[in-house]
């Protein structure tokens, strides 16, 4: 009895133990760090969070007192969060944001540098503020792996604080996001050969086909990057490592090359193909969701379209607020709105003083995806961030493109090389261009085509991305990703490149043809003589 008593509790134990963890047999805690809380990598970094979260993994995002909200939005319900305090008031911050995003309608480029170094700084205080505050970094401690958006190095060294500071034994699985397409360095940390030839480089939005002169650039913007780039944050986090006293040959960057795992929010169906090692992982698609149905207001006014459909519209989060920072922009595209037969859908938070046209609908935020899913989803319009980019692929919705700044116009580039849809440069906006762009995309059935074929290939995977991403990651927890590591990073630059056994055969070849050289030489003339003697013999003999 008791032993039938206890077969039961056992088996009830292991049936609770499935029910749940559905599909897995092991949870780990697994941290998250994508910058901030808000923004497109916050949303990245997010989904990733709860594909693990799905698997029954304890998911931990390290957000910022600047983005607290985050921890009452229902949509992030299954994930935890770890606040930091940045060390200037939040609002400062959100400020900064909100000042950077109007700095992309002009082309400043000493006052955006100056911002990129003031913003550089304070990401590196906001790092120490993490890694000084002993109470949230004994809750740190207890994850099994960390992913790090490489845009903010600092989980780098809440590793190395960990292990170094705290005595930490706990063996913990690193991984790296990059939430937009990849910088050519970023693909060498992980191991994979780039061709400058046809990788065309972040932030050039050049295609893969670059004529000589864009090959150039494309050499040139690599090293400009490397440069300024070590200059930048490294020393930066240097001077912190010192403070803290760490050992001095960390690099926030650079020992990504040690990682377990990459993550790269790409799709080469709509992405230039360039060659990957075996521990990147091309996730596109991350931020792609099932289809809810809109709210009923909503839902109303997408049917109210009739057979013309709606456009949907918005310049990102950050820009949302446009209708302060430059009002003649919102007037601008309302007048090219007033013209279309569709109805728009537009992110705007703050409404004009004047009536927007009757066939726009202003949102303070979009249900982006559920809106791109709709059948009724004519073109999206906007600003060429990557999440949006693999959104609009992923449900087949032609694109009308603004590039703003940075990685934006390398979205550009893939969106016209591939005929998804067409590009306005930002200097060139007026309200004709607009009304014309939109007509085009959507009349010309070219674009609606390349759309369904790109949508297709996105769809014919055996998993989402984010649960792609997620069986990545617990294999590396489980097993590890030394045996996936390229040897490539453990070469210096000449062995890389093999000039040392191009120089040595070189020599060989050299030293091969001077020994026929100087033999044949040394033949030639001793046959010549003997030729010549044995003439000289002859005419004296006559
Ligand atoms: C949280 O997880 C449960 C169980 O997997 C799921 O049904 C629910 O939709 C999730 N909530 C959110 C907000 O994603
Ligand atoms: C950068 O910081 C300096 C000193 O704090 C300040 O004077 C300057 O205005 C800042 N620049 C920008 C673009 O915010």
């Amino acid at each position: 009895m008791a032993h039938l008593s206890s077969n039961i509790i056992h088996f009830s134990c292991v049936l609770l133990i499935f029910m749940n963890m559905p599909s897995n047999i092991f949870s780990s805690k697994i941290l998250i760090s994508a910058i901030y809380g808000e923004g497109s990598h916050f949303l990245a970094g997010a989904s990733l969070g709860e594909g693990l979260a799905r698997k029954g993994h304890d998911v931990t995002m390290l957000i910022s007192n600047a983005y607290e909200h985050r921890l009452e939005d229902p949509r992030y319900a299954n994930l935890s969060f770890e606040v930091f305090k940045h060390p200037v008031p939040p609002e400062e911050v959100r400020e900064a944001f909100a000042f950077a995003s109007t700095l992309v309608f002009r082309d400043d480029n000493i006052e955006f540098f100056s911002l990129m170094k003031n913003m550089s700084k304070r990401t590196v205080d906001d790092c120490e503020a993490v890694v000084t505050d002993k109470e949230l970094m004994l809750r740190l401690e207890k994850n099994d792996a960390i992913i790090v958006d490489i845009t903010w190095p600092c989980a780098r060294y809440i590793q190395v604080v960990l292990e170094e500071k705290m005595k930490s034994q706990r063996h913990r699985t690193m991984i790296s996001l990059s939430a937009t397409n990849p910088w050519s360095g970023y693909l060498k940390l992980g191991g994979a050969p780039v061709n400058y030839a046809y990788f065309p480089e972040i932030s050039t939005g050049f295609n893969n086909r670059m004529t000589f002169s864009q090959k150039i650039l494309n050499i040139i913007q690599t090293n400009l990057i490397a440069v300024v780039g070590e200059q930048l944050t490294p020393p930066l986090y240097r001077e912190m490592g010192k403070r803290l006293g760490l050992r001095p040959n960390i690099h926030p960057i650079f020992d990504m090359q040690d990682f377990d795992l990459h993550l790269l929010n790409i799709n080469f169906a709509s992405d230039f193909v360039t060659p990957l090692s075996p521990s990147i992982i091309p996730v596109g698609g991350l931020t792609v969701r099932p289809l809810q149905t809109l709210n009923e207001e909503l839902e109303e006014f997408v049917q109210s379209s009739g057979e013309h459909g709606v456009i949907v519209f918005t310049l990102g989060t950050y820009l949302a607020s446009i209708t302060t920072i430059r009002p003649e922009i919102v007037t601008m595209f309302a007048e090219a709105f007033r013209r279309l037969p569709q109805k728009v859908i537009w992110q705007l938070k703050e409404l004009p003083d004047w009536e927007l046209p009757s066939n726009v609908k202003a949102m303070p935020w979009l249900p982006q995806n559920d809106l791109l899913g709709h059948p009724k989803t004519r073109a999206f319009m906007y600003q060429g961030g990557n999440n949006g980019f693999q959104e609009a692929c992923y449900h087949g919705v032609p694109i009308v493109v603004i590039p703003l700044q940075g990685d934006q116009y390398d979205v550009a580039a893939r969106i016209e090389a591939r005929g998804l849809g067409k590009k306005i440069e930002k200097l060139e906006l007026n309200a004709e261009i607009i009304y014309e762009t939109l007509t085009e995309v959507i009349k010309n059935p070219s674009y609606k085509k390349v759309a369904d074929q790109v949508s297709a290939i996105y769809k014919d995977q055996p998993m989402s991305a984010p649960d792609r991403a997620a069986f990545w990651i617990e294999h590396v927890i489980k097993f590890g990703g030394a045996y996936m590591r390229s040897p490539a990073n453990d070469l210096t630059f000449i062995q890389y490149h093999l000039l040392d056994v191009y120089a040595f055969l070189t020599a060989v070849i050299v030293i091969f043809l001077a020994v026929v050289y100087y033999t044949l030489k040394f033949c030639l003339t001793r046959c010549c003589r003997m030729i010549g003697l044995g003439s000289s013999r002859k005419s004296k003999t006559e």
